[in-house]
C-alpha cells in the first residue's frame, strides 16, 4: 500500500450486473476449458446473454456441471463434455455431440489452457510439448472444426450478421516476454498469429476471428500471483490499473465480441489487462 498513490483510496470493484439484453439470443456457442476460471465466467455471461452453451471440461466432471446449472437457471440450454481439445478425435466427436444436440455452432470460444512453468534450461521436452499442445494445436483443432461449419452453413440473418465467430482466449504474453514460461509465451504468441492468419483466409466468408489477451485475472492458474497480501502488491506493480482482473470483466467483453455489436471487427486482439502492456515501469523511469 502506497496511502499517497491514487488508486490505494479507490473502492473494490463492484460491477453491474450484466448483460441485461439477450444479445445472443437463439446462438449456440462452445466454449471450452468452461469448468473453470476465464472459461467459467465466459460460457456463464454467454448464457446469460441468451446463448446455448456448450460447457467443454478436461478432468473434473462436477464444476462443469455446475456451469450447466448455472447457465439453465437463467433459461439457456446447456449441456457439459467432456474432451481434450489437443486430441484431434475428441475434438470431432465433441463438434458432432454439440451439432446432434443443437443443430449447429455460432460462437467458439477457445479458452482451453494450461501452464507448465519451469526455468528454460531445466524445462522438459514434456513440458514444452503438453503447452503447446494445449494452448496452441487445441486451439487450432476447435477452430478447424467451427471453420468447417461456419462454411457450411454461411449466414442465417435472423441469428447473427456473420457466418460464425470464433474468440481465442489468448494473454498479454502473446506480446510481453516472460521468463521462466517460455512455453506459454511461445503457445501465446502462436495463438496470435493463428487466429489473425485464419482471419485473413476466412473473412469473405463473414466469418469473424479475434482473440481476447487478458493480463493478471484471479483464477486458480495464476493463484500464487494474487493469494497473499505480499504477492498481490507485488503484481500491482505491473497493473497501473491497480486491481487484479476479475473473470467477469473478459465474460463481458467476450459477449460484445460474439454479438453483432463488433460485426466489422476481426482479425483483432483485444487486450484487457488494467495497462499491463503499457509498461508500467516507464511511468517513473525511461
Ligand atoms: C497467465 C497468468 C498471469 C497473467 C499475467 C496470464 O496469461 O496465465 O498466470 O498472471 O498472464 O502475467
Amino acid at each position: 500500500m502506497d496511502p499517497t498513490h491514487p488508486s490505494d483510496r479507490l473502492p473494490d470493484v463492484v460491477m453491474p450486473a450484466c448483460p441485461a439484453e439477450k444479445i445472443l439470443k437463439g446462438q449456440k456457442a462452445l466454449v471450452t476449458g468452461a469448468s473453470s476460471g476465464i472459461g467459467r465466467a465466459v460460457a456463464i455471461t454467454l448464457g446469460m446473454a441468451g446463448a446455448d452453451v456448450v460447457v467443454n471440461y478436461h478432468r473434473k466432471s462436477e464444476p462443469a456441471e455446475e456451469v450447466v446449472a448455472e447457465i439453465r437457471s437463467e433459461h439457456g440450454q446447456a449441456f457439459s463434455w467432456a474432451a481434450d481439445v489437443s486430441d484431434e478425435s475428441q475434438v470431432q466427436e465433441m463438434f458432432q455431440k454439440m451439432f446432434a444436440e443443437f443443430g449447429t455452432i455460432d460462437i467458439l470460444v477457445a479458452n482451453a489452457g494450461l501452464q507448465q512453468d519451469a526455468p528454460f534450461d531445466q524445462m522438459t521436452r514434456e513440458q514444452w510439448q503438453r503447452v503447446i499442445d494445449v494452448n496452441l494445436t487445441g486451439q487450432f483443432l476447435c477452430a478447424r472444426e467451427a471453420v468447417r461449419e461456419f462454411k457450411r452453413r454461411g449466414v442465417v440473418p435472423e441469428v447473427s450478421c456473420s457466418a460464425g465467430k470464433i474468440i481465442c482466449i489468448s494473454s498479454v504474453h502473446e506480446i510481453i516476454p516472460w521468463a521462466g514460461h517460455v512455453n506459454y509465451a511461445a503457445s501465446k504468441g502462436g495463438v496470435m498469429l493463428m487466429m489473425k492468419s485464419i482471419a485473413q483466409e476466412v473473412a469473405g466468408y463473414r466469418i469473424r476471428v479475434n482473440s481476447i489477451a487478458p493480463g493478471a485475472v484471479r483464477t486458480p492458474i495464476n493463484a500464487k500471483a494474487w493469494q497473499t497480501p505480499q504477492a498481490y502488491s507485488a503484481l500491482m506493480r505491473l497493473i497501473p490499473y491497480n486491481r487484479i482482473g476479475e473473470p467477469d470483466d473478459i465474460g463481458r467483453a467476450a459477449v460484445w465480441l460474439a454479438s453483432d455489436y463488433s460485426d466489422y471487427i476481426t482479425g483483432i486482439s483485444l487486450v484487457i489487462d488494467g495497462g499491463m502492456t503499457l509498461y508500467p515501469g516507464f511511468e517513473t523511469g525511461g
